[in-house]
């Protein structure tokens, strides 16, 4: 009995804990200058085909989240790279991507985004807040190489012109 309740204990203990640090990342999360909002199911088909991702490229996702758009990139052939600070995000990408089999075909570092290496990218995928694209605009198109296609949901460059527009998502190249 006294074993059975020192269990049961712990397990409250144990739960108030992870309730706690959840909490304190979802707070951390609002003063971030891209919370987390996962890219919405209506836009995953308008993202990939704006991407037009081709066997063998370099996809890196901005912010990666749960890691849904680089496992759909995976699934179209490419190596997938995300940078993500949220660790309780990079381990629901990581899970994600196991049960998903594309574990050989995707990274997830836990490393601030302003510290990506843009070169090795074909495809880069943008998700932040309006305020956030200036900084996002110039650190993109400074860093980037030629011939790179950015693919920016909801909230456009400020100073670029998308070649495309659909669905609240916006398409460039970059020349
Ligand atoms: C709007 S969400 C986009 C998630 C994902 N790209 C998607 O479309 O589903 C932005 C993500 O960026 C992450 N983030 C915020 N600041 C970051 C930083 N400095 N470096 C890396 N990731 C960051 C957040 O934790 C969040 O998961």
């Amino acid at each position: 009995m006294p074993f059975i309740l020192g269990l049961a204990y712990l397990l409250i203990f144990l739960l108030l804990l992870f309730a706690i640090i959840l909490t304190v990342f979802m707070i951390i999360d609002l003063f971030l200058e891209l919370p987390y909002v996962g890219t919405q199911k209506k836009k995953m088909d308008t993202i990939m085909k704006f991407a037009k991702i081709k066997e063998g490229e370099t996809v890196v996702d901005l912010g990666s989240g749960d890691g849904r758009l680089l496992i759909e990139s995976a699934k179209r052939g490419a190596f997938a790279i995300g940078y993500e600070i949220n660790p309780f995000l990079i381990a629901a990408s990581i899970i994600h991507t196991k049960l998903e089999g594309l574990a050989s075909h995707v990274e997830v570092f836990k490393k601030s985004l302003w510290r990506a290496d843009l070169k090795v990218a074909d495809v880069i995928f943008v998700y932040t807040l309006r305020k956030t694209m200036p900084k996002m605009e110039k650190f993109i198109f400074e860093n980037a190489r030629k011939g790179t296609r950015v693919v920016v949901n909801t909230n456009p460059f400020p100073n670029k012109k998308a070649e495309k527009e659909e669905n609240g998502v916006y398409q460039y190249f970059l020349n």
